[in-house]
């Protein structure tokens, strides 16, 4: 079982069967659905709650539950790193909780899981993305060409980017 991670205006905790409902909520607004794709209740049951790989936990700020981030550990030894994704409810984007959890989220993969290596990969076009996983210490290691399909069926690029334990700021 994952504790409950404090970071300075964000709380971490892991996600409970009954977050499903406002999980999918957050995850039909256009402004996150346009990065995220299409979610249904049970869609989030089976991926974001059942959990198919991902460690997933629920984001709260001021005691309410405003989105989720979610961590994969590689399990090939010789590879071993962990990559995190993320989402708010745009009510509560531009804030600094992007950067919060994705700082603790990381603190904790490097600090408590002893990961030397973190990643995440952004759309290209998702510079508030790219700006926030920046702020964190992520730097771009370099454009993954049509690597995720989105909602239209379209396939367009990402940018892939990592993070030493070291430069964790
Ligand atoms: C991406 C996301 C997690 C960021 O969290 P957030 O709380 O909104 O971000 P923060 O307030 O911590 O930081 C945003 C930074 O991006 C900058 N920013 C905002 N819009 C921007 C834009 N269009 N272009 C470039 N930078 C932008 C802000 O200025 C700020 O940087 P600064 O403080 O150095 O000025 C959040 O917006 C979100 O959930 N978006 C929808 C889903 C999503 O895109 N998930 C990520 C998939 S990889």
């Amino acid at each position: 079982m994952s504790p409950v991670l404090h970071g300075t205006a964000t709380v971490l905790r892991p996600v409970r069967p009954d977050d499903a409902e406002v999980l999918a909520e957050i995850l039909a607004e256009p402004d996150v659905a346009r990065w995220w794709g299409r979610y249904d209740v049970e869609r989030v049951r089976s991926e974001l709650v059942a959990g198919a790989g991902s460690v997933v936990f629920v984001i709260e700020a001021e005691d309410e539950v405003v989105g989720s981030v979610q961590y994969f550990e590689e399990p090939a030894v010789n590879y071993r790193h962990a990559s995190i994704d993320i989402f708010l409810h745009p009510a509560w984007h531009g804030k600094g909780l992007g950067t919060d959890a994705v700082r603790t989220m990381a603190r904790y993969l490097v600090h408590d899981r002893g990961h030397h290596r973190l990643a995440i990969d952004p759309a290209v076009s998702n510079l508030r993305a790219i700006r926030t996983y920046e702020r964190v210490g992520f730097k771009a290691v370099g454009v993954m060409r049509s690597y995720e399909r989105d909602s239209a069926g379209e396939w367009h690029d990402c940018l892939l980017m990592d993070l030493l334990g070291r430069e964790l700021q």
